[in-house]
């Protein structure tokens, strides 16, 4: 998306405001499936909790993808943009059996990651067909707090409790239909990604009625013009090959699925914020914007760089600025970048904005969350509305003190 287009949406929408290119979504996914083209059966699960608006989940449909969900409330967010049940796998972590019994009543492929779970939905539901999440014990992860298929993990059930899995099979007869993992977030090295999936392979072979294997998500994305990312072309040519091979082994074709989130958002989005203060002080010169870690938590959470352009002037020399928001705790999105000259009223544009900003927005401070707009062939549509003052206190319920 150009500048003017950029500009022209936030005089148009307001500010902050979250722009999503449709184009950049639908090209990275058909560079996704075209990775994988020597895989007869290939499943694209897009990850909801990336970018959870209904209409960016009417544009994975029309992609062809599926949906992999957490929750029921996604589950019910992707029946409402359109996708069959059969077309939605459901990965929760921790929730109760009765979220998960749910989901199944609505016709969703179900994946279990613990024994406990396993075994009392395995009894109660035997025809069932379930997917059951491995964890690997492989550490890989951009970050500590997006690392989840090491030995201390929370996620999955270990690749050491096998027997146990087995010995829950055996006395249920439940039909595992499906095996996954997922490893991790920002996962640069394919060669981790391959070991992980030897792991996947081994543990396969001890399941005599698979229809898929689920090879989860986790591809670094390049956060600036230059950064290293996941090459996913040789990643799928070597893994198709791979996987190929192990359907021979195993007697049958299988399906080859994943479940990518930011691989096909986060590229796509922007998020434009407004300057309110140039603050200069004796050592630093802070943008201060209209938005925090209310809107975009990544860079406190995660410490993740988002590229900060000044799309205002962006011929404009070239300054170090700390870019901070409103918030009343340190709220930094950015220290001493090099962005051209900003002057109070500017526009800044954070770039990889499609994954995990919205979805993790929040109301701190009282402040309401920004608009969405998605680039549809070329034209800017409002997908969600900026909230109200109405939208705060919509569910508060104020009570009479005498
Ligand atoms: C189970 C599962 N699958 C897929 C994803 C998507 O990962 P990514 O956004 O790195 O593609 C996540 C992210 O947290 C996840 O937990």
């Amino acid at each position: 998306m150009q500048n003017s287009q950029l500009l022209d949406i936030a005089a148009d929408f307001g500010s902050p405001v979250y722009i999503y290119d449709a184009d950049i979504i639908t090209s990275q996914y058909q560079r996704l499936t075209s990775a994988f083209k020597s895989v007869d059966q290939v499943k694209i699960n897009y990850a909801v909790k990336a970018l959870s608006n209904i209409s960016v989940l009417k544009l994975m449909k029309q992609l062809g993808s599926g949906l992999d969900t957490v929750s029921l409330q996604e589950v019910q967010l992707g029946l409402a943009a359109g996708f069959d049940a059969e077309n939605i796998i459901f990965t929760p972590n921790g929730v109760s059996l009765q979220e998960i019994e749910t989901v199944a009543e609505l016709g969703c492929q179900i994946n279990i990651d613990n024994l406990s779970i396993l075994e009392q939905f395995g009894t109660k539901h035997p025809k069932t067909p379930v997917c059951i999440r491995i964890n690997p014990h492989v550490m890989a992860g951009g970050n500590t707090n997006i690392s989840v298929g090491h030995i201390d993990s929370k996620f999955g059930i270990s690749i050491h409790q096998i027997p146990h899995i087995l010995r829950i099979v055996e006395n249920t007869k439940m039909n595992i239909n499906g095996i996954h993992m997922h490893t991790g977030s920002d996962i640069l090295d394919i060669d981790v990604f391959l070991y992980a999936s030897e792991i996947l392979f081994e543990t396969a072979k001890n399941f005599k009625s698979l229809e898929f294997i689920d090879f989860g998500s986790g591809f670094k994305v390049p956060y600036s013009a230059g950064d290293i990312e996941t090459n996913i072309e040789e990643f799928g040519e070597k893994l198709s090959k791979r996987f190929n091979d192990f359907c021979e082994e195993y007697g049958k074709p299988l399906t080859l699925a994943f479940e990518p989130g930011k691989f096909l958002v986060s590229e796509a989005g922007q998020f434009l914020v407004n300057v309110n203060v140039v603050k200069q002080t004796t050592s630093t010169v802070f943008a201060q914007v209209d938005s925090g870690f209310n809107h975009l938590i990544r860079p406190m959470l995660y410490g993740s760089q988002h590229g900060i352009r000044n799309i205002s002037n962006p011929e404009g020399r070239e300054r170090f600025y700390s870019v901070v928001g409103y918030i009343c705790e340190t709220d930094t999105f950015a220290n001493n970048k090099r962005i051209s000259e900003i002057n109070e009223g500017d526009i800044l544009a954070f770039s990889n904005a499609g994954a995990y900003c919205y979805s993790m927005a929040s109301n701190y401070n009282s402040r309401c969350r920004p608009a969405e707009v998605l680039v549809y062939n070329g034209e800017a549509h409002l997908i969600r509305k900026r909230e109200t003052f109405e939208d705060i206190l919509h569910n508060q319920i104020e009570i009479d003190l005498k």
